[in-house]
């Protein structure tokens, strides 16, 4: 039976394809004030304004591609089985290949109805729709008569995967975290649940809080560090 191996990755493995991430220099969050464009609060007072910082997202998209980091990850699937869980919403594990990725914090390329996926209906993911890199605008209405909404995880919502990725860490072999400044919960708890025996590695060129002393910090950007860490399962 193949060894598994979670891979938990954040905005980091997508800054190579020209993605910025949020809170490097410069990141989104400089910009941008994520309570009031990706905040529940901010969805409820001006639901306008969080469609077009996704629409602009969602666009970005179509602009950028997988880098070898990403291709990197998706090639473990020849040797391993790979679970892929990742903060980011981008598409890029997906499109270079990666066959088993776990959103936790949704999909920029996806809607749904905004009465939906909540603790009324289980989470249920039956209503969300891909709209690929379209833009969606207020009075774009759902069959059951509700405004779409961006399928994201907003601040202040609950995170419904998590328990499966905690479950999918915890069945890993070896954990790999990717290019994330372990900053936001409980996304960034996550990598507590690996078992005692399985290696702990972690992909960013920068310090990251990390409380746990068996991590291997390979300090690379995400594309070297793949190498890297390739390399090392030889
Ligand atoms: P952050 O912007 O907080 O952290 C990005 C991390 O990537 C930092 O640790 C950087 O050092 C590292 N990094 C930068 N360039 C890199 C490169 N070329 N290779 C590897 N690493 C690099 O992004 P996240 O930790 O992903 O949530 O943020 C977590 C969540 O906060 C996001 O999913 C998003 C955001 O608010 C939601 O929108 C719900």
């Amino acid at each position: 039976m193949k060894k598994r191996i979670a891979v938990l990755t954040g905005a980091g493995v997508s800054a190579e394809s020209g993605l910025g991430t949020y809170r490097d220099n410069g990141g989104l969050w400089d910009n941008y004030d994520p309570m009031v464009v990706a905040s529940a609060e901010g969805w409820a007072r001006d639901p306008g304004l969080v469609l077009d910082f996704y629409n602009m997202q969602r666009a970005k998209l179509r602009d950028v591609r997988p880098n070898e980091a990403h291709r990197l990850i998706a090639s473990l699937e020849k040797d391993y089985t790979v679970d892929v869980i990742t903060q980011n919403v981008d598409n890029l594990h997906e499109r270079a290949g990666s066959t088993h990725v776990v959103h936790l914090h949704g999909e920029a390329t996806k809607i749904r109805p905004e009465n939906t996926c909540n603790d009324a209906d289980g989470y249920s993911e039956k209503y969300v729709v891909d709209v690929g890199y379209e833009a969606v605008r207020l009075g774009d209405k759902a069959p059951n008569g509700a405004q779409y909404r961006p399928h994201i995880v907003f601040f202040g919502e609950a995170v419904p995967k998590i328990e499966r990725a905690a479950d999918l860490v915890g069945q890993a072999d070896i954990v790999l975290i990717v290019g994330t400044s372990l900053q936001v919960y409980p996304a960034a708890g996550l990598y507590r649940y690996a078992r005692m025996e399985a290696p702990v590695y972690l992909i960013d060129p920068a310090d990251v809080k990390l409380y746990d002393s068996r991590v291997h910090h390979i300090r690379k950007v995400a594309t070297e560090g793949m190498k890297e860490f390739v390399g090392m399962l030889k």
